[in-house]
């Protein structure tokens, strides 16, 4: 057996013994299969725009007008009209001066963090950033300080501290896993403070929060040239790619330096039309995200758990394996959650994810609520049963 087979069935064995096995199991389709369908509360898709018919069509009109792929970099003949009329629609949604849009959120990401970044850069990353931040930042050259999660003392310790010319704040708007709001209004007046910039992740605000124009415009920071915002196409947009938000200055910047937009084949032109068309959507049917608030606070008060931020409730539940026990009973009775384990989280805080879609009827979510708090109630938490000691009710059951 060569070396790299042995160290690869050793990772394995590790990954079986922590209860951290990850698959790619197909998505049940239920026309396909004609199986009962699960209830989704695990995808991204907020307002339920991934299967709109008019998505399907804007999609289906931009294979015909431009071809199935973009064929090239956008610097070289990569670049269709649907790019650029996406990058308008997503300038007139937010409020942003310019766009750029990218292949996906991940090379936004890192295309964006790898221009602003190298020598004499110091990057502040708020712990619970997500991983292509992370990497990106890693990836830019630049210095990389870690900040306590949206501790405003501890960021502005590292702002005061600094020794490099320049510091880029890089947080999310509605955090991926944890579900909840960075205090933008208050990180913005400090970067300005230490002539920082701020580099806000709407992934999972745009579309959701300030009446779908993201929290960025909510907090009245659209469209300053010290604030930029990255944003993902595949999730409240209902297509697939990402986008770069900032001033047409930054624009040229990224057109000539980022990586991952130069090296990298242009956005799919069905991905784009798409993505155009859930934009013009998002502003012309302001109840679709309403719809998403009042989802995620029947979600919150069924659960028992805080009123999410946007469209995620995350609910801690400790070790990976107790996540496993409780997503395979719930998907069991028919729904479907997200079960986040290390690496997604630290060690020890697994969490259950759950989407409150625009597309959910107040039955579905009062149903799903229901499930989420007898399963937790069933599969008690093996830590919390034993710091309470042997007499803890129900500890038995957890052995
Ligand atoms: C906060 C955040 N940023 C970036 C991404 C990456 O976006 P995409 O899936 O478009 O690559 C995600 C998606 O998982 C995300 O949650």
């Amino acid at each position: 057996m060569g070396a790299t087979t042995e160290w690869l069935e050793g990772r394995e064995r590790v990954r079986i013994q922590r209860g951290l096995v990850r698959e790619d199991t197909v998505r049940v389709d239920t026309v396909r299969d004609g199986k009962s369908p699960l209830l989704d509360l695990a995808s991204n898709d907020y307002l339920g725009l991934s299967t709109d018919p008019r998505l399907a069509a804007a999609a289906i009109a931009a294979i015909h007008r431009h071809g199935t792929g973009a064929r090239a970099s956008r610097v070289v003949t990569g670049t269709s009209a649907v790019h650029h009329e996406l990058e308008q629609e997503l300038c007139t949604l937010t409020g942003a001066e310019s766009a750029l849009a990218f292949s996906s959120g991940y090379a936004a990401n890192l295309g964006l963090l790898g221009a602003l970044g190298g020598p004499g850069t110091l990057m502040v990353l708020d712990e619970h950033i997500h991983a292509s931040l992370i990497d990106a930042a890693r990836l830019s050259r630049a210095e990389v300080a870690t900040c306590a999660h949206s501790d405003l003392a501890a960021l502005r310790a590292l702002l005061a501290g600094r020794t490099q010319p320049r510091a880029v704040v890089v947080l999310e708007s509605v955090y991926s896993v944890l579900g909840d709001a960075a205090p933008l209004a208050e990180a913005a007046r400090l970067c300005r403070e230490f002539d920082a910039l701020l580099v806000v992740d709407e992934a999972h605000g745009i579309g959701v929060t300030g009446g779908g124009a993201g929290s960025v415009h909510a907090a009245g920071l659209a469209g300053r040239d010290d604030v930029v915002v990255t944003a993902t196409l595949s999730k409240a947009l209902g297509a697939q790619g990402g986008a770069v938000l900032g001033s047409a200055l930054l624009r040229r910047h990224l057109v000539n330096t980022a990586r991952t937009f130069i090296f990298d084949t242009g956005l799919a032109p069905a991905a784009a039309a798409a993505a155009s068309e859930a934009c013009r959507i998002i502003a012309a049917e302001p109840e679709r995200v309403a719809a998403v608030s009042r989802n995620a606070a029947l979600l919150a008060a069924g659960c028992g758990t805080e009123a999410a931020a946007g469209a995620v409730q995350s609910i801690r539940v400790g070790a990976p394996e107790r996540a496993l026990a409780i997503a395979a009973r719930l998907q069991s009775q028919g729904l479907l959650v997200g079960c986040f384990r290390p690496p997604s989280v630290p060690d020890g805080v697994s969490r259950l994810r759950l989407t409150a879609r625009a597309d959910l009827s107040t039955e579905q979510v009062r149903h799903a609520a229901g499930l989420v708090s007898t399963a937790l109630a069933e599969q008690p938490d093996a830590d919390e049963q034993a710091a309470a000691g042997p007499g803890a009710a129900g500890a038995g059951e957890a052995a």
